[in-house]
């Protein structure tokens, strides 16, 4: 087992070194109890609410300057996840121009965009990573692209169209941008400390003797680094994002033991197209992943926007969501619809399985222990094949759905050849509608035969009532999905999503009102 040594990042201007912190010591605690960075703000400590955004800068050769810059929630963020990357909070924003106004907080200013305020630091952040992402580019963000770069931070004051107005005039004066070379610097050297193996006191967990536990933390850089470790500590906690973990810590106290980070495993952030599929590296960060998707799949481009918030894309991967394997997840019935193979690794060996077969019952899935999702294979479609997608949530941005429907369809002279109908919300697991699928495939594309699969559905799924939706609601949005499947497909006078999409309508009207 390697030594261990202290959590080492970039932080306002110098390194830090933490060794005294728990493993899972979020970020947000460290900087207002620890660092007494108190700007950045605690509000739900569940990433719905973006108050306690901040900005991590990682070395990338491929991004402007050398260095990436996402923003992410602070209160899901666990400190040593930080190690060999920069930090930067309102306090570093605040300090750029020397102690004038950042543009994004000029601009917030000017426009009124802060009322009571505690919602302000973290649109700040969200609004100050954009800038730097556009004015990198040379590029300004339009109306509906703020609005969905702004879809993780809550205010319940201004109304958002002040907000919304201080994005688009920060890009009006002079450029104030992140000097990016010292942090790169800074970085590199923090480069050679190598990976990180942690283990501090965890003072919420006592050991035998009474004492606080000693948590150890992996953070190993290769894959077979992270497969040895995987198979050789089958009972610590693989983390990735923290998106679903981070809730169990904060909101359940869930104890994690030791934990074996996949975030520094360059190979499994891969995403590359090969041979007629897209693989997806299961640490891809979902905002990669669904941006290599919805290339792909154009029409993926509404389930990517309306899949968590940026802050949340940022540090979630999509490995974690199927591995999580949430009934309600949202990654799974799409991948399921597409066709969609895991790669299960255990040590050495590495085994395909069908996304369909993955899920055994409610959180249980075929993972075997000591074994990983390594990465994600998606056939990508052909030109024959009719997708169709649909997030049901009572929200359009950061909702959890209610009902979640992915459709593959293969239709040949009328008649359907193939079809591939995924549902989540529905049942213990996201699955397959088998019934609904045998009550359509090799029968004409007609109403006829719809109306018979949506009534195969009741055999398919029994849904559950709960505080998103009731049972009888569950049941028939997942025939009118089915529906408006035929409707948007059918042979003669196929009707416009735009006439079927309610979003589309809505659409319309924040420019009116803003
Ligand atoms: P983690 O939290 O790090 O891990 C989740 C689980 O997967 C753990 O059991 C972990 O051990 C396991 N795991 C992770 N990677 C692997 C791997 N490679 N192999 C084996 N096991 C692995 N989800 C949706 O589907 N749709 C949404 O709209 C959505 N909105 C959200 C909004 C908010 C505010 C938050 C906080 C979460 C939301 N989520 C949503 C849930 C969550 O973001 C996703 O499920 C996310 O993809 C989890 O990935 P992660 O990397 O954060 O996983
Ligand atoms: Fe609300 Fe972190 S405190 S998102
Ligand atoms: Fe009060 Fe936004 S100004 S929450």
């Amino acid at each position: 087992m390697s030594t261990t040594r202290p959590i080492r990042f970039f932080h306002q201007g110098a390194v830090r070194e933490v060794s005294d912190a728990a493993p899972t010591r979020s970020v947000l605690d460290w900087l207002r109890d620890d660092a007494r960075c108190t700007g950045t703000k605690e509000g739900c400590n569940e990433g719905d609410c973006g108050a306690c955004t901040v900005i991590v800068a990682e070395p990338d050769s491929g991004a402007p300057g050398g260095l990436r810059l996402r923003n992410m929630n602070a209160c899901l963020m666990f400190l040593p996840t930080l190690d060999g990357k920069a930090l930067l909070t309102v306090e570093d924003v605040s300090a750029l121009n020397s102690g004038a106004l950042h543009p994004a907080q000029q601009a917030l200013v000017d426009c009124h965009g802060s009322q009571c305020g505690f919602c302000t630091p973290g649109f700040v952040m969200s609004l100050t990573a954009l800038y730097e992402d556009h004015c990198a580019r040379g590029t300004r963000p339009d109306r509906q692209e703020l609005a969905d770069a702004l879809a993780g931070n809550l205010c319940r004051c201004t109304g958002y169209r002040p907000i919304l107005d201080a994005g688009e005039r920060m890009f009006d004066g002079a450029q104030q941008r992140i000097e990016a070379a010292p942090i790169v610097a800074a970085l590199d050297q923090l480069a050679a400390s190598g990976p990180l193996h942690y283990a501090a006191p965890n003072p919420a967990f006592r050991a035998a003797d009474g004492a606080p536990r000693i948590d150890h933390f992996h953070a190993p850089r290769s894959l077979d680094e992270f497969a040895a470790l995987r198979a050789a500590l089958p009972a610590a906690r693989l983390l990735a994002g923290a998106t679903d973990i981070g809730l169990w810590v904060n909101k359940q106290g869930r104890d994690l033991g030791n934990i074996l980070f996949i975030g520094e495993v360059a190979e499994l952030k891969r995403i590359e197209v090969q041979n007629g599929l897209l693989i997806i590296g299961a640490a891809a960060s979902l905002e990669d992943a669904w941006r290599a998707l919805a290339d792909q799949v154009p029409g993926l481009t509404e389930m990517w926007r309306r899949f968590a918030s940026p802050p949340v894309r940022h540090a979630g991967t999509l490995g974690g969501n199927l591995a999580n394997g949430s009934p309600i997840g949202d990654g799974a019935p799409v991948l399921m619809a597409l066709g969609a193979r895991l790669v299960l690794r255990h040590g050495e060996a590495e085994r395909e399985v069908p996304l369909d077969a993955f899920y055994l019952d409610y959180m249980k899935s075929q993972l075997a222990p000591g074994e990983f999702i390594a990465r994600i294979l998606v056939p990508l479609p052909d030109a024959g094949t009719t997708l169709r997608f649909w997030k049901i949530a009572k929200r359009y941005d950061s909702d959890i759905s209610a009902v979640c429907g992915a459709f593959a369809l293969r239709l040949q002279d009328g008649v359907v050849a193939g079809a591939r109908l995924a549902y989540g919300g529905l049942a213990a697991t996201v699955r397959r509608a088998a019934q609904a699928e045998a009550a359509l495939v090799g029968q004409p594309w007609t109403h006829a035969t719809v109306e018979a699969a949506v009534a195969a559905l009741a055999k398919d799924f029994q849904p559950l009532s709960d505080l998103r939706a009731s049972a009888a609601y569950r049941s028939r949005i997942a025939g009118q999905l089915l529906r408006r499947l035929w409707l948007e497909t059918r042979t003669e006078a196929p009707l416009p999503a735009a006439t079927t999409s309610v979003w589309e309508h809505a659409a319309a009207t924040p420019q009116e009102v803003a």
